[in-house]
């Protein structure tokens, strides 16, 4: 297992498997395949694939650890900027076709329409994290502080999922469906990091401890 996970085939692998979204609505919109509605199809469709690839990027973590599976780590970064990718669609499909990029009808739309602020909130969140996943950004930040920027892809998740739950007219069992994946995965990682500080105070006490006063 480790063999394929570390070959730079499966991430090849990967990255084309990520883009088959991108390329069915290529093929679609080539084909006018998009339905009665298209600017609607190309919303929902790059909405879902924006949800489905945060949740991919942050089950990378708990993975790793609950299937000692370290080097999934080389996928997570390209995961996230998969679902980064697929929200640029959706923030510009709305911008454009949906807007005629007109920034101030757009300004409007997202302060008076709460399905529409948190979603853009989601997408902002999404941007520093997108510019800082170089190596060099880690290196710039340290690793600390990095990480803790990082963790705001869990809001950016959460954000997204209220923003469907909004949108939806009557049936909530999608978005409920992606509340509940998150809303694991959150879960997951607070109990990580409580059992993490837990093994952790033992060592902190059984350190020496140094006074101010010699
Ligand atoms: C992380 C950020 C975001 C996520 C996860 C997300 C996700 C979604 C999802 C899942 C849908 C519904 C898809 C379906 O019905 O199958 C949707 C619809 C939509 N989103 Fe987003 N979105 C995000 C950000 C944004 C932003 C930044 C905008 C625009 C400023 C936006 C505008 C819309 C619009 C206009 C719709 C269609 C609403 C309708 O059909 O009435 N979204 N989004």
């Amino acid at each position: 297992m480790r063999a394929l996970l570390v070959s730079k085939w499966t991430k090849v692998a990967v990255f084309l498997l990520c883009l088959i979204p991108f390329g069915d609505l290529v093929w679609r919109i080539l084909n006018s395949e998009l339905g009665a509605n298209p600017v609607e199809f190309v919303q929902h469709a790059t909405g879902d694939w924006t949800l489905r690839f945060l949740v991919f990027t942050l089950c990378i973590t708990p993975f790793r650890k609950l299937f000692k599976l370290p080097d999934l780590i080389r996928f997570r970064r390209m995961l996230g900027l998969f679902a980064f990718f697929y929200v640029g669609l959706h923030f510009l499909t709305y911008l454009g076709p949906d807007q005629s990029f007109d920034l101030s009808g757009m300004w409007k739309d997202v302060a008076k329409r709460p399905f529409m602020t948190v979603g853009f909130t989601a997408f902002v969140l999404l941007i520093p994290l997108a510019i800082t996943s170089t190596t060099g950004w880690i290196r710039r930040l340290g690793g600390k502080r990095w990480q803790a920027l990082h963790r705001s892809i869990y809001f950016a998740a959460v954000f997204g999922v209220i923003h469907y739950y909004w949108l939806v007219k009557s049936d909530v069992r999608k978005p409920l469906f992606y509340g509940a994946l998150v809303g694991i995965l959150l879960l997951w990682r607070l109990l990580d990091w409580f059992a993490k500080r837990r093994s952790a105070a033992p060592a902190r006490m059984a350190a020496p401890h140094v006074s101010v006063n010699g």
